[in-house]
């Protein structure tokens, strides 16, 4: 079963609370979503593998340890996990970035996907998936399973706010990704809404509500 990681460190928690926050404008908003990002690509990049390398210091040869294998790729589910690729592009500049084009249908609520571009051999890479909302689940499943039928292997899930009704469903479809968030709320609502959650994230980021 996939583990749940909940990424509550006070400086998440604070600006959690002001993106939550309804009188919170679009520019502080985008700000803040980067800002938390960058916070947990902290977290996340704790378990990256290592290697070790030889180098020469001014004083001495020695072996020290670096980054192994190849790069990772953050995916963005568009829109809202553009809000997030900045901030991790901070801690990891290497990284290189696949889209994935998924909304939610405003009736039924299941996903519909739009556009794929992702970088090449996926199969061989880490691959961090963003989005500032977990909430029936829906588009992050599609987007990993977009992501398992191009051959990615090592996935895993960084959100902001998760729903536990979209937590059970992403463990059950997919018990080999791992959950990163900053917060596991109440329920959905009728409208599967996350509760209290944020509201609509695309549209606060981009101004668009
Ligand atoms: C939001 C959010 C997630 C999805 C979560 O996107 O950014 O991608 O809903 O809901 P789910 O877990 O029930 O699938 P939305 O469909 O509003 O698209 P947008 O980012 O383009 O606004
Ligand atoms: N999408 C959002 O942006 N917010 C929610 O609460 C649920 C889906």
């Amino acid at each position: 079963m996939a583990n749940v990681h909940i990424l509550d460190h006070p400086l998440i928690q604070h600006k959690l609370t002001i993106i939550r926050d309804k009188e919170t404008g679009t520019k502080i908003f985008r700000e803040v979503v980067n800002e938390i990002a960058r916070l947990m690509a902290y977290e996340v990049s704790r378990q990256m593998p290592l290697e070790d390398v030889e180098i020469e210091t001014p004083l001495a040869k020695t072996t020290q340890k670096r980054l192994a294998g190849k790069k990772v790729v953050i995916v963005p589910i568009l829109r809202a996990g553009l809000g997030m690729v900045d901030g991790m592009l901070d801690l990891i500049p290497a990284a290189k970035v696949g889209h994935m084009g998924v909304y939610r249908d405003e009736e039924s609520k299941k996903p519909v996907e739009y556009f794929c571009k992702m970088p090449q051999d996926i199969a061989s890479r880490q691959l961090l998936v963003v989005d500032p909302m977990l909430a029936t689940g829906g588009s992050a499943i599609a987007t990993i399973e977009a992501l398992k039928s191009r051959g990615g292997k090592d996935i895993k899930l960084v959100v902001l706010v998760a729903a536990p009704e979209g937590i059970k469903e992403l463990q059950a479809e997919h018990p080999d990704v791992d959950i990163f968030t900053a917060a596991v709320d109440d329920k959905l609502n009728d409208n599967a809404y996350i509760e209290p959650g944020l509201g609509d994230a695309g549209d606060r980021l981009f101004g668009t509500l």
